[in-house]
Parts: structure tokens; C-alpha cells; sequence
């Protein structure tokens, strides 16, 4: 049972407000790695997406041993957005029509959903944007990736699906907290400002999460500062990548609804030995590529039709 949920907000926080924001952060989130587990799935395919060599032969090796994500992802292959002449009953065959690449993403990110089922947020709140949010983030993280070769692309998908893991866990886990952060957020408050007032950083509970769990360090730096990336102190430039793809994701129409992200681009451009043309280059491509992942995921979670297409409104253009 999470202690959150059964505590009154007031007793939670007189508990631990004599101590440092940091440290009441600390205490409350002592339980989070015993609470919350990643299915082992998942945790498997963190190791492939880590690795440079893995073939799609390990990534069907891999996800058919989830007889759940397997079929779901066989029936994706079978649906409208593929125009398959002959049914597709094999991993083998779904990872050739869907591809690789939008594969690994959306594999991750059905392991995640299993252990943060968003789809029952609280109130007011848009669990699905979330979710698309951090699968456009991984995109273009690994988009950046490649096209600066300033970091490695499979550590900046997964840096970019696991970004907001903090956001993820309070809305998913800790409904009371994040209830009234709402509140605070909806009577005029910044999220950081509200996140401050509360003592519930979601940078923060994120890195403490990811260390818990024992993600590796590079992932617990990108979560801490990717509002930050200027101080990421080891992967500067991982975690300016991923500060990026936020900004870029939100631009596009795949924002969280209360989360705006402002970045230093001149700095960060420095930092990846970025031009501006080719970055407005890339903005092109990603238009081009994110509604496609929109569609896949959605097509998963609610084996539906697609929604209309919801992004496709970025500007190449930065003022
Ligand atoms: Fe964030
Ligand atoms: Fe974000």
C-alpha cells in the first residue's frame, strides 16, 4: 500500500517540515524503490536499448517471452495503419512491417505502462499527453543523437522515455500530492514553484527513483537535470540533448499541459556543436516521424483506431 495515499497531506508534511526541502523530499520518498517494481520485461529491454549490437532477432527474443506484449504488438502489425496483405502471426514479421526503431520505443514504453497505468490520473489532468510527451521526447532525443553524435542515440531514447519518471510516479502513484499541486498549479503557480511548495520536485523523485531501482547513473543524471542541463556535471551533453527534445516536444504539440519548458538555445546549440539550419533540418524530419509514433502507441493502448493526428504544429523557426 503506498503510505502516501493513506496520510493527510497536513500530518505528511508537518512530519518533515523542520528539515531541508531536499530531506523531506528524502523522507517521503524512502519506500518508492519497495512500492513500485519494473516488470522484468522491461528491464530487459533497458539492456538491449543500451546496447549497441542488439539485432532485431534479440529484441524478438526478448518481447516473446511477454505473451501480453507480444500480442499486442502483432495486433498492431495487423492494423490499418500497416495495410498488411497477408495476417501477421509472428514477432519476427511484426518487427519487419512496424520496424526496429519504432519498435524499441514503443516496447519500453508498454513495459512502463504496465507499472503507471495513466489512464487513471486524477481529475484534470491528461495521463495520455504524459505518455506521449516522453515517447516524442525519446524520438527526437535520438534523432539529436545522431544527427550531432554528441551522445549515444540508444541512451538518449531511453533518457528521453524516462525524463519525466518523477511526473510519472506522482500522477500514477501519489495522487493526493499531485492533487494539490494541481490545485496550486490552477490557481495561477508554475509547477516548479508549486513542486517547491510541496517539497515534491519532480526531478528529484525521479532520480530517486531511477536509483532505486538501479538504472544506471547517466539515466538517474538525465532525469535530475533535464530542466537543467547546463549543470548535468557528467553528461552534459546527453542531458542537453534530452533538455532539447523537451523543448522541441512541447513546441510540436506534444507538451504537458502543465509543464512549460524554456531553454537557453544559444548555450545549448554550443554545448552539441549544433547550427541552427540543421537544426531546423531536423524539426522537418521529426514533423515528419512523430505522428507515426503517435498512431503505433495509440493504436496499442487502446487496440482502436488511431487518433487524428495531434502534432505537426512546429515552427522551424526560433525567435
Ligand atoms: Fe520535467
Ligand atoms: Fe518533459
Amino acid at each position: 500500500m503506498n503510505p502516501f495515499d493513506t496520510m493527510e497531506s497536513g500530518n505528511a508534511r508537518s512530519a518533515s517540515s523542520d528539515l531541508p526541502i531536499d530531506l523531506q523530499v528524502q523522507s517521503r520518498l524512502v519506500d518508492i524503490g519497495r512500492l513500485v517494481s519494473l516488470p522484468n520485461t522491461t528491464f530487459r529491454l533497458l539492456n538491449l536499448l543500451m546496447s549497441e549490437n542488439t539485432s532485431a532477432k534479440d529484441l524478438q527474443q526478448v518481447m516473446e517471452q511477454d505473451p501480453g506484449l507480444t500480442a499486442k504488438v502483432i495486433s498492431l502489425s495487423n492494423s490499418s495503419i500497416y495495410s498488411v496483405r497477408n495476417p501477421v502471426s509472428t514477432i519476427d514479421r511484426a518487427i519487419t512491417i512496424i520496424g526496429f526503431k519504432e519498435l524499441e520505443i514503443i516496447a519500453l514504453g508498454i513495459g512502463l505502462t504496465e507499472t503507471f497505468d495513466l489512464r487513471k490520473v486524477p481529475p484534470g489532468f491528461d495521463g495520455r499527453a504524459l505518455w506521449l510527451h516522453s515517447l516524442a521526447v525519446s524520438w527526437i532525443g535520438r534523432e539529436l543523437a545522431v544527427a550531432t553524435g554528441a551522445a549515444d542515440p540508444g541512451e538518449a531514447m531511453i533518457g528521453g522515455l524516462l525524463h519525466e519518471l518523477g511526473l510519472i510516479i506522482l500522477v500514477s502513484k501519489f495522487p493526493i500530492h499531485f492533487n494539490q499541486l494541481l490545485d496550486l498549479i490552477n490557481s495561477g503557480q508554475t509547477l516548479q514553484d508549486a513542486e517547491t511548495a510541496l517539497s515534491l520536485r519532480h526531478e528529484i523523485i525521479g532520480y530517486h527513483l531511477a536509483r532505486n531501482w538501479g538504472l544506471p547513473k547517466v539515466f538517474q543524471e538525465v532525469i535530475l537535470y533535464h530542466h537543467f542541463p547546463q549543470s548535468s556535471p557528467v553528461n552534459t551533453k546527453l542531458t542537453s540533448i534530452i533538455s532539447l527534445a523537451d523543448n522541441l516536444a512541447h513546441r510540436s504539440g506534444y507538451g504537458i499541459g502543465i509543464e512549460s519548458v524554456s531553454i537557453d538555445l544559444p548555450n545549448i546549440l554550443g554545448i552539441l556543436d549544433l547550427k541552427i539550419d540543421k537544426l531546423q533540418q531536423l524539426i522537418k524530419d521529426i514533423l515528419t516521424a512523430i505522428p507515426k509514433v503517435e498512431q503505433m502507441w495509440t493504436q496499442l493502448l487502446n487496440g482502436s483506431k488511431p487518433a487524428q493526428k495531434a502534432g505537426g504544429r512546429l515552427s522551424t523557426k526560433f525567435s
